[in-house]
């Protein structure tokens, strides 16, 4: 009586588990509800998968199995505090590990614009691990995740390094033209398709853009290297890059972060 894998988000004192239960087992889901609990004494809610993740928000539909009916929590990563609610807002506890990468290559005085931003991980993460930095401005359209975006700059002390923004990218970087030494793009369905306004924002001797993707493993490198020759010629600059594997999304797929420097 094994559920396929489940993800445990928050802390020693209150967690959730998030449980994918395939159909052969679901007469079985309540007892491996209470497995779960008393296997972790931490976790106290168990919600199932019952949709992939869709829309804009990335939110994804869940059914309560058992314990508490209040599934908010504050998760900890890498000595950051996330409060989130996960049945309504994204969140991954699985890209803690990218995001601390991302912190440790931040350097002093940097601008940063930190599109999609959720509850807001990468831009705390990245104001506690590298205080100097300038400023991070945070976007993000769904107000939930503004709202916990704000109540974690709180929770973690940072004062007013990390600028939460409510609203749509393509609006709310703007004001952010030209201005900013690194840009990044954790929305891997439809990234590429801001790659024009990330550009923008960085400053005129360019910059560091983050770009989160998926795609199959056996063509990713030259659908990168492709659709890289088409940006050189269309902004005429000079860009590096590197690819990176995140994390497996389903067989032979992958998500990549692209990492792009601009000259
Ligand atoms: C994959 S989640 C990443 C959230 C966060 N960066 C994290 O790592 O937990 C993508 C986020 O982008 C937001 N989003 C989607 N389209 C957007 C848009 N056009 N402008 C601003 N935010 C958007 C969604 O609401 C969602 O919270």
């Amino acid at each position: 009586m094994r559920p396929k894998s489940y993800d445990i988000i928050g802390s020693k004192e209150k967690a959730v588990a998030i449980v994918e239960i395939s159909d052969e087992l679901k007469d079985q889901e309540k007892e491996i509800a209470e497995e779960i609990l008393k296997t972790h004494k931490n976790v106290k809610s168990v919600l199932k998968k019952t949709s992939e993740r869709k829309g804009v928000f990335r939110t994804r539909n869940y059914e309560f199995l058992l314990g508490d009916k209040n599934t908010e929590v504050i998760h900890i990563e890498h000595g950051c505090k996330l409060k989130l609610d996960p049945q309504k807002v994204y969140f991954s506890s699985r890209e803690g590990t990218e995001r601390l990468r991302i912190s440790g290559i931040v350097k002093p005085k940097e601008t940063i614009l930190v599109m999609f931003a959720g509850i807001g991980p990468y831009p705390i993460m990245i104001a506690k691990k590298q205080p100097k930095v300038k400023k991070i401005i945070s976007i993000e359209i769904n107000p939930m995740a503004v709202e916990y975006m704000k109540e974690n700059i709180r929770l973690n002390r940072i004062g007013d390094k990390v600028i939460p923004v409510l609203g749509n990218v393509k609006e709310g970087c703007k004001e952010w033209f030209g201005k900013c030494d690194r840009v990044i793009m954790p929305l891997p369905q439809d990234a590429w398709n801001f790659f024009d306004i990330a550009y923008k924002c960085l400053k005129k001797k360019g910059g560091f853009i983050h770009l989160y993707t998926i795609e199959k493993e056996n063509i990713v490198e030259d659908e990168t290297k492709k659709t890289i020759n088409t940006l050189k010629k269309k902004i005429n600059r000079k860009i590096k890059f590197n690819i990176r594997k995140v994390l497996p999304y389903s067989p032979r797929t992958n998500k990549y972060c692209i990492d792009l420097e601009i000259s």
